[in-house]
């Protein structure tokens, strides 16, 4: 089957109570990775590329690997935007094949983003390409994404109806307490359920999208830290928290940090115990596996979407 947009994928997740992994690639390892733990627990999944994804790998190369991993797989997969900052860079993965978009306007006002939001859609679904938008603002450090905690602020429930129909977007992300990086908690992590559910309610069987959703498992900082990498006070989100909020209708959830954790401390681990291996293949291929079986585990035990590739085609 060719790539498909998020269509499918939500309305298989909404109806059967889990969600789609949306994860961020950078290269082929990361994707071989992400795939071939897909096709073995038979999920759909997003492949996601930020604007500095794109700018490192270039769009042509990661469109043609994607191409590569859909052929390979056959699972239902979409091609996203992760994180377009606007109607140009969102216009521009349109025009190069990507199935799916994010227009994060987030930082506008709310008629603003209303504006850019909707010229979005209209522009993508002439070419049959979901559109994911956001309201409220995550706090956190990316490359291009940037957020102070105090420019940070909750989706405020009662704006998410007018929004969602003013913009015809086809999902919708907000800020309940998740935070982009590897850094998101200083106490208990603790997320504001009372918000997911308001807007559940007041959007009824539409899409609702969770950034900033990695676990930041402490046994892989651990790794990294034991050998040589240096990672203090990391925290992520339970997976107990993640389980919660996929049973309240989150349908995508949105996973890097956990990605080049994992990878690199699996790197390090081998350059260390493997002093002399100087192949790329040995190392990245290490850091292929071990991701490999994180991702695995991640779409069975916290997203649930192991065995549902066949709902979405
Ligand atoms: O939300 C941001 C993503 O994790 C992408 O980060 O811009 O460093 O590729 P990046
Ligand atoms: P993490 O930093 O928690 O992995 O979040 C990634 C994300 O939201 C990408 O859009
Ligand atoms: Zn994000």
């Amino acid at each position: 089957m060719p790539l498909v947009n998020t269509k499918k994928m939500f309305k298989a997740a909404y109806d059967g109570h889990f969600a789609v992994g949306a994860f961020n690639i950078n290269n082929l390892e990361l994707l071989q990775a992400i795939v071939d733990a897909a096709k073995e627990e038979q999920s759909p999944i997003i492949l996601q590329a930020s604007l500095s994804a794109i700018k490192y790998a270039k769009i042509n190369y990661l469109k043609k690997l994607v191409d590569a991993a859909v052929e390979d797989s056959g699972l239902p997969i979409a091609l996203h935007l992760d994180h377009g900052d606007s109607f140009e860079s969102c216009k521009m993965a349109v025009d190069a094949g990507f199935t799916s978009v994010m227009i994060d306007a987030s930082h506008h006002s709310f008629e603003e983003n209303i504006l850019i939001s909707k010229k979005v859609a209209d522009y993508a679904h002439q070419y049959n390409v979901t559109v994911e938008a956001e309201l409220g603002r995550l706090a956190g450090v990316e490359d291009e994404v940037n957020v102070s905690a105090e420019d940070s602020s909750y989706t405020r429930p009662e704006e998410v109806e007018e929004f969602v129909k003013k913009t015809g977007v086809d999902s919708l992300a907000i800020a309940i307490g998740t935070s982009h990086g590897a850094f998101k908690f200083k106490g208990e992590p603790k997320l504001r359920f009372d918000i997911l559910e308001e807007c559940e309610k007041r959007i009824r069987n539409f899409p609702i999208v969770l950034h900033g959703a990695s676990n930041i498992p402490q046994q892989f900082v651990e790794m990294l830290v034991e050998n040589g990498g240096s990672m203090s006070d990391a925290k992520g989100i339970p997976d107990e928290l993640l389980r919660k909020a996929v049973s309240l209708a989150v349908c995508k959830v949105n996973i890097d940090s956990d990605l080049r954790l994992v990878f690199t401390s699996a790197v390090r681990k081998h350059f260390k115990t493997n002093p002399s291996h100087f192949d790329p293949r040995q190392y990245l291929g290490a850091g292929r596996e071990q991701l490999k079986q994180f991702v695995k585990e991640k779409l069975k035990n916290a997203l649930g979407s192991s065995g549902h590739a066949k709902d979405c085609m």
